[in-house]
């Protein structure tokens, strides 16, 4: 993991009324981390008087690396070059910010839940998203008419304060049916299939190999070589609900349309189609298979090797020592 402060080289699309609607850093540059970039920190710093700054001058940015000089020159006309600087992890102030420390959480420099996203929805414009880039909501119908009136192609993907990640990360080794259901701020780990089916929201992720056939919701992380069956859902603390982070430990199954709402320990199995919820009452079993007491599911929150089922015959949910070892389809999971 990486630390402050940073600066984060930004490319920013402009709407009409002058709003930023998003802004893409291909570049992060960190004061006391020793990479290819740490050497901009000094010079970019000493750029701006403020924590975002827009740059009218590429040259200033003295970049020596081609790629990047490439990109960020030749700018469409609603594209600006921005810095953004962050010291501390403090509220969000900006839009810029925003988008830069979900970056930081897609390029996994920092990890989920380890930043502050105080003012994060305010931050964010509600925009469309297009195969022409970001639209402000203001514009839209213009551009639709214009689209139309000229066989032009303009695909509305969605209308969202968040963009997907893949309009901005492709991060490696990872497998992603639908690019649409991955938003950014996912933290995705090496080995990390996630099927059609799957969701990932911002600040959430898998970390390590994992298959993601459910979703993955705001601020949930799922160990690696766990398995989320199609549909199923771990629970999230944006609305509803109690504040204790879900979280997944590694070798864990969870059923088809099963639910999770409590942390889970490693190597547990949740049946197809059984939610648990914090207050669930549950009948734990002994290492003898026997019931030994009735107790909450919160109770049971990060024990590991436990498998969850529903009697089919008295509908209690019972929690008994898992007798079996989860592992993940290698064949099949390999990117
Ligand atoms: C919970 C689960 C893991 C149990 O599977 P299993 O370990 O193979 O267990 P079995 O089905 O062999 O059942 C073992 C015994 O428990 C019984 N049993 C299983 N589930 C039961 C239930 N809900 N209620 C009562 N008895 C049950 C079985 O009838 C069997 O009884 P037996 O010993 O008399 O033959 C499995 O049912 C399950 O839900 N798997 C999830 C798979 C999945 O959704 N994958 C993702 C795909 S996208």
């Amino acid at each position: 993991m990486k630390n402050f402060p940073l600066i984060g080289l930004g490319i920013a699309t402009k709407g009409s009324s002058g709003n930023t609607l998003d802004t893409f850093f291909p570049c992060i540059s960190f004061k006391n981390i020793e990479d290819e970039f740490s050497q901009y920190y000094e010079i970019w710093d000493s750029l701006m008087s403020e924590n975002v700054a827009e740059i009218k001058d590429a040259a200033s940015l003295n970049i020596q690396d081609e790629g990047l000089n490439t990109a960020i020159s030749n700018l469409n006309e609603n594209k600006i070059i921005v810095l953004c600087r962050i010291i501390e992890n403090q509220p969000i102030q900006t839009i810029e910010e925003a988008y830069l420390k979900l970056h930081l959480i897609s390029y996994k420099y920092f990890a989920p839940n380890s930043l502050n996203l105080e003012n994060l929805f305010d931050s964010l414009l509600n925009v469309a998203w297009t195969n022409q880039g970001p639209i402000e909501l203001g514009d839209i119908d213009k551009r639709i008419l214009s689209a139309q009136k000229n066989n032009q192609s303009l695909e509305i993907k969605s209308v969202d304060k968040f963009p997907c990640l893949t309009d901005y990360i492709i991060p490696p080794g990872v497998r992603i049916g639908d690019a649409s259901r991955v938003r950014l701020g996912a933290y995705l780990s090496e080995g990390t299939t996630v099927m059609h089916e799957g969701f990932v929201n911002f600040n959430a992720g898998t970390l390590g190999p994992a298959m993601i056939e459910g979703r993955i919701s705001a601020g949930v992380v799922i160990g690696k070589n766990s398995d989320l069956g199609g549909g199923c859902s771990t629970m999230g603390t944006l609305s509803g609900g109690n504040d204790i982070k879900i979280s997944i430990g590694e070798n864990c199954l969870l059923g088809a349309n099963s639910g999770l709402g409590i942390p889970l320990g490693d190597n547990c199995i949740i049946e197809a189609g059984l939610y648990i919820t914090g207050g669930s009452k549950i009948t734990k079993y002994n290492s003898n298979n026997e019931p030994e007491s009735v107790i909450k599911a919160s109770e049971l929150a990060g024990c590991n090797n436990l498998l969850f089922i529903r009697n089919s015959q008295t509908g209690a949910i019972e929690a008994k020592i898992n007798p079996k070892s989860v592992e993940l389809n290698e064949e099949l999971h390999k990117n």
